[in-house]
């Protein structure tokens, strides 16, 4: 059983410049209690691929896939009304910027009040209460101060805590957080990552985590989605494509984070830009950044291979972590 089931989805935004495509054929498994990260530096269309999920799109916003199910709800071309009516709120998401999330003018109490009363499940005269009991277990102190704070009176740190709140307000069986420690401070991040993990532990709730750093993916996720121009092009257990990874794109990355640089003059950056644009090069998009790319990188694009749990995207990919896929270097 899968929780979040997506087969060849695209996302194309229609510009004078032509069509861009943002999301190019993803396919992605959440499973109910999993934690998934979906990596990738910025413009791979990670964003773009969870806010289909969630029906945020504009709407011009070109949406198509084979599956976009969560559990046996079809997400596809539903409007606003049917999306609440069959999701409720089985699946919520946070965002990297807590202080442009939350409203101003309300005090937090208010705000997360709000949002217990639109999903009508608690009774109007518990509700207090159960703000207090959401204020508690995203570790915020003196909850019933916190209650009648504006959200400029609170730390980044407290906002996001504030935000992960609302979003757990309707018992979601998924939560995607888009970069929700980009904007903070180091160690804020680091308990901002604890609570969620927890929270993901201890509620059995499935996570799709969105990041650029690979350090968040060896903490947080069960599997990863490496993406690259709109794609995966490298997935598996985080364990094995952090070990042992497959695609050049995914080496660069892990080559890339402080933590491998230590005792390096200077930290190795991956060359070139992410490919986007509407016009696209045919072939591998990482292939004009890639030191393995010859023929026939360049004019065709690879097809994902799956061996045992894992993907990868790529006519020549670094050694073999299993006999289930065939090395081709
Ligand atoms: N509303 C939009 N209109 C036009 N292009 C967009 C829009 N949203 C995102 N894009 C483009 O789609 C690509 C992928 O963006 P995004 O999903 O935000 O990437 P990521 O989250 O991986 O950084 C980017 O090149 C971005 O400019
Ligand atoms: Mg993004």
């Amino acid at each position: 059983m899968t929780a979040l089931f997506i087969r060849n989805l695209t996302v194309e935004f229609p510009s004078t410049k032509g069509v861009f495509r943002a999301v190019d054929g993803l396919d992605l498994d959440v499973a109910p209690a999993e934690s998934v990260c979906l990596v990738g530096e910025s413009g791979s269309g990670k964003s773009t691929a969870m806010l289909a999920v969630m029906g945020l799109l504009p709407s011009f916003a070109r949406v198509r896939a084979d599956e976009l199910r969560f559990g046996d709800i079809d997400l596809r071309n539903a409007s606003p009304r049917k999306r609440r009516k069959a999701l409720g709120s089985a699946i919520s998401m946070i965002f990297q910027d807590p202080l442009s999330s939350l409203n101003p003018c309300f005090t937090i109490g208010w705000q997360i009040s709000d949002v217990l009363k639109l999903n009508r499940t608690v009774p109007p005269e518990k509700i207090r209460d159960r703000v207090l009991d959401l204020l508690a277990l995203v570790d915020i102190p003196s909850p019933e101060q916190r209650f009648h704070a504006y959200p400029h009176q609170l730390s980044g740190g407290l906002c996001q805590r504030v935000m992960i709140a609302m979003a757990l307000a309707g018992e979601p069986k998924l939560l995607i957080a888009d970069e929700p420690t980009t904007a903070l401070d180091v160690t804020v991040q680091k308990q901002i990552l604890d609570l969620l993990c927890d929270l993901q532990k201890t509620r059995q709730m499935s996570l799709t985590l969105i990041t650029h750093d690979m350090g968040v993916v060896a903490k947080m996720a069960q599997r990863v989605y490496v993406m690259y121009g709109g794609a995966p092009v490298e997935e598996g257990e985080t364990k094995d494509v952090l070990e042992c990874p497959r695609h050049p794109y995914t080496a660069a990355l892990l080559r890339s984070m402080p933590e491998a640089a230590i005792g390096m003059a200077r930290l190795p950056v991956i060359p070139g830009m992410v490919a986007s644009g509407p016009d696209l090069p045919p072939g591998c998009l990482f292939a004009p950044r890639c030191e393995r790319a010859k023929e026939p990188c360049n004019g065709d694009m690879p097809t994902m291979e799956h061996g045992t749990n894992r993907g990868v995207r790529c006519y020549y990919p670094l050694s073999k972590p299993s006999r289930s896929l065939e090395d081709r270097t």
